[in-house]
C-alpha cells in the first residue's frame, strides 16, 4: 500500500547561526514512512533534529537531498494534505475558541455558518463543548491545547503531524489529552507522525516508535513495533509487562544517544 508520508534519503544541511561560513548537518539518510492510518513516533535526543523532519513532512522545509512523497505523490511545496501542530502555543489571542477553530476552515472558503457549525463539533469533541465564546487568556493550558487539537483537527487532514505537542502540560492534563488522541485517532484512523522526547507517551500511544542518533547527521537507529492491543489507557499501559519489555529495548539504544546530545549541548552552551 502506497505511504501516507515517505521521506526517503532526507539531509537537511543548515548555515550555522554563530559562524555563515560553517555548514551543520543536522539530519543525513533519514528514510521515514508513515503508513496510511499509521500512528508512528520518532523519539531522539534534544537537538537531534526531530522539528526538523516534521518541517520536512510539512512541506516547510526543502530537505537538502533527498526526496518527500505524499500518498506517492512528490510533494513541492506546503502540504495540503497534513495538519501541522506546533509545541507552542498557537493560538490568535483576539479570537474566540470558536473563532480560531473555525478560521481554518474561512482561510478554506467555508462560509461562515458551516464553520462555525463544524468547529463546535470539533469543541465538543475534545471535551470544550460550550466554552466556544472563551478568550485564549481566559483558558487554562490543558484547554488551549484542546483548543489547537481542534484547529488541526477540523480541516481533516489525512496526516497529522505533532511536535512534542504535550510537553508544556502537567502530567495528568497530559494523559487526558493524549487518551483524547488516541479515541479521535482510532475513530478517524490518520496517519501520525508524532515528535516526542519522552518515551513513555511514545511507546504508550504508537503503532511504531523510531528512534533518531544524536547529530550532527542523525538518523534512525531503531525503528520498534509496540505490540500493543488497543484501545488503550495511556497511564494503565505503562505498568504493563509488555510496555515494560519495549521500554527497556528501546531505551538501551537510545540511552547512549541522550548521553551524547546532553554532552553536545553542555559543549554548545
Ligand atoms: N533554521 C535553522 N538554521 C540553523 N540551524 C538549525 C535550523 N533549524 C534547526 N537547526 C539546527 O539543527 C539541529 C536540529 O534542530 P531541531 O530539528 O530543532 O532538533 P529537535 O527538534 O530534535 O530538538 C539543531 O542543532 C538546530 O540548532
Ligand atoms: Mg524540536
Amino acid at each position: 500500500m502506497t505511504a501516507a508520508l515517505d521521506l526517503q534519503g532526507v539531509a537537511c544541511t543548515f548555515t550555522a547561526r554563530h559562524d555563515p561560513g560553517q555548514r551543520y548537518t543536522a539530519v543525513q539518510d533519514v528514510s521515514l514512512t508513515v503508513g496510511a492510518g499509521e500512528f508512528v513516533s520518532v523519539v531522539g535526543p534534544t537537538g537531534c533534529g526531530k522539528s526538523t523532519l516534521l518541517n520536512v513532512g510539512a512541506g516547510l522545509l526543502a530537505p537538502s537531498t533527498g526526496s518527500v512523497r505524499v500518498f506517492g505523490q512528490p510533494l513541492n511545496g506546503v502540504n495540503t494534505r497534513a495538519g501541522y501542530m506546533f509545541q507552542a502555543e498557537s493560538l490568535m489571542p483576539w479570537r474566540t475558541a470558536l473563532a480560531n477553530v473555525a478560521a481554518g476552515l474561512q482561510f478554506h472558503g467555508v462560509p461562515e455558518a458551516q464553520a462555525a457549525t463544524q468547529a463546535n463539533e470539533w469543541l465538543r469533541r475534545v471535551g470544550l463543548g460550550g466554552f466556544g465564546d472563551r478568550y485564549p487568556h481566559q483558558m487554562s493550558g490543558g484547554m488551549r491545547k484542546r483548543v489547537s487539537l481542534a484547529q488541526t483537527l477540523v480541516l481533516d487532514p489525512d496526516i497529522i503531524l505533532m511536535d512534542e505537542p504535550f510537553s508544556a502540560l502537567d502530567i495528568q492534563t497530559r494523559q487526558l489529552m493524549e487518551n483524547e488522541l488516541l479515541d479521535i485517532w482510532q475513530a478517524k484512523k490518520k496517519a501520525v507522525l508524532f515528535i516526542t522526547h519522552d518515551l513513555d507517551e511514545a511507546i504508550a500511544l504508537s503503532d511504531r516508535v523510531v528512534v533518531m542518533s544524536a547529530g550532527p547527521g542523525s538518523h534512525p537507529i531503531g525503528d520498534f513495533l509496540i505490540d500493543v492491543e488497543r484501545p488503550r489507557d495511556v497511564a494503565e499501559i505503562k505498568t504493563t509487562p509488555r510496555f515494560l519489555e519495549l521500554h527497556a529495548a528501546i531505551w538501551a539504544v537510545l540511552r547512549e544517544e541522550v548521553l551524547k546530545g546532553y554532552a553536545q549541548q553542555l559543549k554548545a552552551a
